[in-house]
């Protein structure tokens, strides 16, 4: 049984990278080998418990390592290296499973220390998972997303969440967090796929939970643990409530349908119909303080043992569960080198230290540094519906703002902490967040095939001559830096088309779906560069090599 092999990326797919085990006996994860390129944190991202609870195996995201850690000693006593970017660690009976970003998997044998390769495993494998609650906020879809990776998915989410904006996220305007639950057996397809439905809100007063990232359920203690990465804290709730209907969940075999939440109309899974939504009690948490940025969880067999990957700390924090309750035992260094500014600036992002009710952080909307393609509408000196910008390689495209107003990143961040935030953040603590935002890379150019290539290519000519394109969006980040108006209601500034295969909201309010979108429903005005006087077939050549920035 694969408890969060649901979460995973669509299934366990597993190329063999030759690299298997290497040095099984070293003690302690390598960051030498990299070190010449800087700093390396360790990042650990997923974990998973031994069946007794006295080991964690930690992916370790930074260095690509899985290191096994004894519990007891704190001392990393195994380390295998992956030879992908691991990001979640399942372990299955005595099999210890290891995702990457890409859904490659790599199967290690902890008895052995053999890796093997595994197949796309079948639906009726995880028939019997019984992991049946997801989280994720209204905001921060990428909580499922991320581990998801499921196209379908993403499409079917986006069209059910529109979007809205909020006129002042202050007055109460962003959602809150949510408890956000599919039951019923999940498979690796997917049990939550297409489905998602408040169960219950998880702020409470002036406790916001942030970036909500990871839950838990010891059935023996009747507890249900979440993992508030933003407010680094997990949350204990105690409920019976939500035990009773897992199990009956669980039982029927994933024909659920109905009590809680929802069941889903979902072709793939074929689970039907829909149900009327009880928003579970959310009884009082406990509040268990982590490290920074609590990402996964993992809890024993026998729901004694919380362990919690504490990412941008790099360390773990591992919690005792018994009927009084839930405690933090101890808390436990990976290693990994002493924070610098980026590193400082990396925690601030992902923290609601310096928003006023906690609710939200940098990363809630800027997910990974990117853009969750929503808009919103921020208490800032430019008013009015906003796309969220994506902030990779953002170092090279001052002015800020869709209006240009911050001439350095250091004036967007502290006009940000303070008008949105509601922060007041120090010198230092802007001069660390910019430090990170300078070191987010530029966007990767999407891959493309031969036939792609040839397209962009006459794209590419098309973009700098017929479509005078280029006059607006030049140079190596096609931006100017320059405010025009070209028919959408007013001068905005130039965006960036690099990355723009990632967006999937164009234009300042976001109006258009797609580049092809934009171009053909939304330039009736013909005043964005000479995109009107282009042929179909020499506007879908410049959409190929826009898209592949
Ligand atoms: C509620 C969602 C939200 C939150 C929270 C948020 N941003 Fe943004 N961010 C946006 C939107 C929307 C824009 C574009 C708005 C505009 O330019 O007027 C933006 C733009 C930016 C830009 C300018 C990018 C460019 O190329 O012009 C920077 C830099 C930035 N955000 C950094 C941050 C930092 C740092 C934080 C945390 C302190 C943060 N943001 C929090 C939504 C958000
Ligand atoms: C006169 C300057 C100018 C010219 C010429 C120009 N653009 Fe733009 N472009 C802009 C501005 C300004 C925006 C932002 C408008 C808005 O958001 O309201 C923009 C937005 C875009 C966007 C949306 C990017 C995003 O992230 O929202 C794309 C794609 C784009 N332009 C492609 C092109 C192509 C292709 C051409 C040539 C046919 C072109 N532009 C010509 C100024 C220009």
């Amino acid at each position: 049984m694969i408890r969060r092999a649901a979460l995973a990326p669509a299934a366990l797919v597993f190329i063999l990278s030759g690299y298997g085990l290497l040095d099984a006996n070293a003690t302690q994860p390598t960051v030498d080998a990299t070190a010449a390129r800087g700093r390396i944190y360790l990042n650990p991202m997923g974990v998973a418990l031994s069946a007794d609870g006295r080991r964690a195996y930690v992916a370790l995201g930074g260095v690509n390592v899985v290191a096994t850690v004894d519990l007891a000693s704190g001392q990393i006593v195994r380390r295998y290296d992956t030879g992908l970017h691991p990001r979640e660690v399942y372990r299955d009976g005595s099999t210890l499973y290891v995702v990457d970003d890409e859904s490659e998997t790599l199967a290690i044998d902890l008895a052995t220390g053999a890796a093997t390769r595994e197949g796309p495993r079948s639906k009726d494998d995880e028939a019997h998972s019984p992991m049946a609650v997801i989280l994720s906020s209204r905001r921060t879809e990428s909580v499922g997303l991320a581990a998801l990776a499921d196209p379908a998915w993403t499409d079917q989410a986006r069209d059910r969440v529109s979007d809205q904006v909020f006129n002042n996220v202050l007055a109460g305007g962003l959602p809150a967090n949510q408890l956000v639950g599919a039951i019923g057996a999940m498979g690796a397809f997917g049990g939550i796929i297409g489905f998602r439905q408040a169960v219950g809100s998880l702020d409470t007063g002036r406790l916001g939970v942030a970036d909500p990232a990871d839950v838990a359920w010891s059935a023996p203690f009747r507890t249900l643990f979440v993992a508030s990465s933003g407010s680094d804290v997990v949350l204990a709730y105690p409920t019976k409530t939500i035990e009773a209907k897992v199990t009956t969940a669980s039982q029927q075999g994933g024909q659920f349908s109905g009590a809680l939440g929802f069941a889903g109309g979902n072709s793939q899974t074929g689970w039907g119909g829909v149900a009327t939504s009880v928003p579970l009690p959310m009884s009082r948490p406990i509040v268990l303080q982590t490290r920074s940025n609590p990402q996964r969880m993992a809890l024993s067999d026998d729901g004694r043992t919380l362990v919690t990957s504490d990412t941008l700390a790099d360390s773990l924090t591992v919690i005792s569960i018994d009927h009084r309750g839930a405690r933090v035992v101890k808390q436990i260094s990976l290693g990994g080198p002493p924070p610098d500014a980026r590193r400082r600036g990396e925690v601030l992002f992902h923290s609601s230290r310096l928003t006023f009710n906690g609710r939200f952080t940098c990363a809630s909307c800027h997910p990974g540094g990117g853009t969750d393609n929503r808009v919103w509408d921020t208490p800032t000196e430019d008013p009015g519906p906003r796309r969220t910008k994506p902030l990779f390689g953002v170092a090279e495209t001052a002015p800020y703002g869709w209006h240009g107003d911050s001439p350095t990143l250091a004036d967007r961040v502290r006009k940000t902490v303070r008008k949105l935030h509601r922060g007041s953040p120090t010198p230092d603590q802007v001069s660390d967040l910019v430090a990170f935002l300078t070191s987010l890379p530029a966007p990767k150019p999407s891959p493309l095939t031969e036939d792609e290539l040839q397209l962009a290519a006459r794209g590419r000519r098309l973009f700098e001559i017929k479509g005078r394109c280029g006059r607006c969006h030049p140079g190596d980040t096609y931006q100017d830096g320059d405010l025009h108006d070209v028919g959408y209601g007013g001068a905005f500034r130039t965006p960036s088309l690099r990355g723009a295969s990632q967006r999937t909201r164009f234009l300042h309010d976001g109006r258009a779906a797609s580049v092809q979108d934009l171009f053909r429903n939304y330039n009736g005005l013909k005043r964005h560069g000479a995109a009107h006087e282009l042929s179909p077939k020499e506007l879908q050549a410049v959409i190929a090599f826009v898209k592949a920035l």
